[in-house]
């Protein structure tokens, strides 16, 4: 087992307290804690990029989901990439780079079979989190195996400029949508949809009701709705679909932080007439579409048709705010922390 250097001990962000509605800097603690020499099959992993995700606002609850809760006082996961410093795994050197699940934390001792190894020379590490990770899979699986996309759909998609929302979008285009409209939360994310990344047309979501938005933006209506914030997002879009529309039910940022019920859609019962299709769907349901997904969108990279944004933090000291500033709409495209050095 070759070995680099590896503290004694390391940083990890704890859930201090459940959030009530919004988070707020209280609910995380950054704790000094042992970094533990890997055992049998296991490796060090020294992390340089940290993933926070919108999922994660879910996971603060003590709420049995899809994933389980984290635990108070205990260490936050989340994806993350970084550097084998020290192996006990066969196949797994120091110097790799590895993707998995033990972020949150400055050093991660796992089970190797839990990692996977990255190339570092196709793609920034990064990208491994974002464009060609989680986020990219979602949107590719989203639109094209659940959403069923065909070329000539119109295709509206929320939460447009954020990392599963700017890929939808360029490869709703790149699979030949005929109209991609996107909302967004602020005037310069709007610009940039329509300026850099191919959108028709894009408006925020903040200047006035989406469905009056929508409906100037897409007034033949929409056959494929894309939905990444719900509430009135998704009434305005159920009102804009037509007849055999399709709404694939990604996420729906606008509630995860409510402490009372939704208001919208009051217009659920129009799937019926419409015969609509509203489909939720879990990334973690398409992992035999990986290969596909890695090798078109990351020859699209290549290209340079398609542009994998992101919004890159640094420090580790950050990392809860730079979750927080998620939730707040402060990225464009996958929201990362670098951590130093
Ligand atoms: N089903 C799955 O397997 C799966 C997998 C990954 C992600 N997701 C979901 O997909 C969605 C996007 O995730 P992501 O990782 O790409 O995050 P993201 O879009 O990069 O970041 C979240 C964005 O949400 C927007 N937002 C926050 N509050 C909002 C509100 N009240 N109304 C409208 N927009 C709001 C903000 O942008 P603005 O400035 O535009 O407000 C923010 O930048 C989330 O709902 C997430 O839970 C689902």
């Amino acid at each position: 087992m070759a070995e680099q250097a590896a503290p004694a001990t390391a940083r990890e962000w704890h859930l201090a307290a459940r959030p009530q509605g919004w988070p707020v800097p209280a609910d995380f603690a950054l704790v000094e804690a042992p970094v533990r020499t890997p055992g049998p099959g296991e490796i060090l992993v020294r992390n340089a990029y940290l993933s926070v995700d919108p999922y994660m606002r879910g996971r603060m609850n003590d709420v049995a989901s899809y994933i389980p809760p984290f635990r108070l006082g205990a260490p936050m996961d989340g994806g993350a990439v970084g550097y084998v410093v020290a192996s006990a795994a066969e196949g797994f050197a120091p110097g790799d780079a590895v993707l998995h699940g033990l972020g949150w934390r400055e050093y991660a001792t796992l089970d190797a079979k839990h990692a996977v190894k990255v190339d570092p020379a196709a793609a920034p590490l990064s990208a491994y989190l974002g464009v060609l990770g989680m986020p990219g899979l979602t949107a590719y699986a989203g639109l094209l195996a659940v959403g069923a996309l065909k070329e000539g759909d119109k295709v509206f998609v929320s939460g447009a400029a954020g990392a599963v929302g700017s890929l939808v979008g360029q490869i709703a285009r790149l699979k030949g949508a005929s109209l991609v409209v996107g909302s967004a939360g602020s005037a310069e994310k709007v610009a940039r949809l329509v300026d850099e990344y191919g959108f028709d047309a894009a408006f925020n979501y903040k200047d006035a009701p989406v469905a009056e938005q929508l409906a100037a933006a897409a007034p033949e209506g929409i056959d494929l709705y894309f939905d990444n914030v719900g509430g009135d997002h998704l009434e305005a879009a159920i009102g804009a679909l037509g007849v055999h529309g399709r709404a694939v039910l990604c996420g729906a940022i606008a509630q995860y932080n409510d402490t009372t019920a939704p208001a919208a859609p009051r217009n659920l019962a129009m799937a019926i007439g419409k015969r609509l299709r509203l489909e939720g769907m879990l990334v973690g349901d398409h992992a035999a579409l990986q290969p596909q997904f890695v090798a078109e969108v990351g020859g699209w990279l290549r290209s340079g048709e398609l542009r994998g944004e992101e919004t890159v933090v640094d420090g580790f000291e950050n990392a809860a705010e730079a979750f927080l500033d998620l939730l707040r709409g402060a990225n464009t495209g996958k929201m990362v922390v670098r951590l130093d050095g």
